[in-house]
């Protein structure tokens, strides 16, 4: 793998790597991989979720792309790119699909030109910024990249959980500009399978390294999705999100919720 121009920290593991490393990616080093194995031996179902949360935003962008003509694609939060990535799975349905990905760490730079990666016909464009202060919609490569005439898919997928705070007004402020007719799509980790006690663990487990972190109940998760019309099955465990195949695991394996709706 490459490191690219940054000194990238490669002794010390990195939760996007790890996350790579769930997802059966290449993009890690042997600090991230043994971290990964001591949380997979703790949580065996780590790597259900990250795979399941994954496979949600393939099949959501899919039902996007082919069955309501969205061309324009604004993923907050994209992690190390692991294929397929958003605008592959866009630009395989829509050559001319526009996809801009946002993230505000700095290690997720370090792989854009995968991101960078589509068709002729298409457009991709990379941007580090903080979702909760940052104006990302009125970014100039954000204006430049994206078409304002039809609808805007907002893809929020295992982000939120890391807005412990102003979550909902920030999806909110997000989805106001967007034209009528735009998107969400959301998955976020929950609570409603833990107890109080496993909740304040794992929420700790977290902050120990440095990254503040909220699960959710799924009332919760679903009120992000108040005034907005949910598409079929609604908010639903990740796999159980319009499945190519019958769900083979538990909800409480893959921990995470799921949505897709539509800005009246
Ligand atoms: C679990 S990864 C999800 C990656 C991808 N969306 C997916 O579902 O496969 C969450 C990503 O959100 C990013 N992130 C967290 N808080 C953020 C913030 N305030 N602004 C921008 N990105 C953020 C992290 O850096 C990380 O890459």
């Amino acid at each position: 793998m490459t490191t690219g121009s940054r000194d990238l920290d490669t002794g010390r593991p990195h939760s996007a790597r790890m996350y790579d490393y769930y997802l059966g990616g290449k993009d890690w080093f042997e600090a991230d991989r043994q971290a990964a194995e001591y949380v997979v031996e703790h949580h065996p179902s780590v790597r259900t979720m990250a795979r399941a949360n994954r496979a949600f935003m393939h099949r959501a962008t899919r039902t996007l792309a082919r069955e309501h003509g969205v061309r324009d694609f604004l993923d907050l939060g994209t992690g190390i790119p692991t294929e397929p990535n958003l605008h592959q799975v866009a630009q395989a349905e829509e050559p001319t699909a526009r996809v801009v990905y946002v993230d505000n760490d700095p290690l997720v730079v370090e792989y854009t030109d995968v991101l960078m990666r589509g068709t002729d016909e298409g457009r991709t464009a990379y941007l580090e910024a903080d979702v909760r202060t940052d104006e990302i919609l009125e970014h100039p490569r954000v204006r430049a990249t994206l078409e304002w005439g039809g609808p805007v898919a907002l893809s929020l997928v295992a982000l939120l959980h890391f807005v412990p705070d102003g979550a909902y007004d920030l999806v909110r402020r997000l989805l106001e500009p967007l034209p009528s007719g735009s998107f969400l799509v959301l998955s976020h980790s929950t609570r409603e399978f833990l107890t109080e006690e496993e909740t304040r663990i794992g929420e700790e487990f977290y902050r120990g390294k440095g990254t503040d972190v909220r699960l959710r109940s799924r009332a919760e998760i679903a009120a992000f999705f108040d005034g907005l019309d949910l598409l079929a099955p609604g908010v639903v465990a990740a796999h159980r999100w319009r499945p190519d195949a019958e769900p083979a695991h538990d909800d409480a394996e893959v921990g995470l919720f799921a949505g897709v709706a539509r800005k009246p």
